[in-house]
């Protein structure tokens, strides 16, 4: 055996898979970085850091923000959460500012599209 055989031995078995491990650790951790990376969209307003905190454990914010619902419908949605997808009880205080938040930024929009049009008389195109 050579003499320098062990160092390089040594290099290949642990320091190079080391710098590996690294590398793709830190590939990943980038991607899931990009997955959920969508800081930013929730509105900025009274209430924001608790529905940041607490809702954005599981899902990206966006699920939150592409939402629209009533206090009832919050209410719902977050029982559903609760009883089937794990989402921790929340004491009156912290359910109470969350769901002013949401009722605040995330209400029904009152008209989502132009109103129908009224046709009020046919008329029939000339040859
Ligand atoms: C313990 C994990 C967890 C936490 C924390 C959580 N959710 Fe969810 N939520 C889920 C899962 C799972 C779904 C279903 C995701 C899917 O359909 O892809 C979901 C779906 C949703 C949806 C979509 C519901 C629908 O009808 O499609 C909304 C809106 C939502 N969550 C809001 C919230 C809000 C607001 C909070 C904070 C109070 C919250 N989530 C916290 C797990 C969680």
């Amino acid at each position: 055996m050579p003499p320098r055989t062990p160092l390089a031995v040594c290099w290949l078995a642990i320091i190079s898979p080391l710098l590996g491990c690294h590398a793709i650790a830190s590939a990943y951790a980038g991607e899931t970085g990009n997955l959920r990376d969508t800081h930013g969209l929730l509105k900025s307003a009274p209430g924001y850091e608790i529905v940041q905190r607490e809702c954005t454990l599981c899902h990206s914010e966006k699920l939150i923000t592409q939402t629209r619902a009533s206090r009832d419908g919050w209410t719902e949605t977050i029982r559903w959460m609760q009883e089937t997808q794990n989402l921790r009880k929340f004491s009156v205080h912290e359910e109470k500012a969350i769901l002013d938040y949401l009722t605040e930024n995330y209400a029904p929009l009152s008209q989502g599209r132009r109103p129908p049009l009224m046709i009020r008389e046919w008329y029939v195109l000339e040859p």
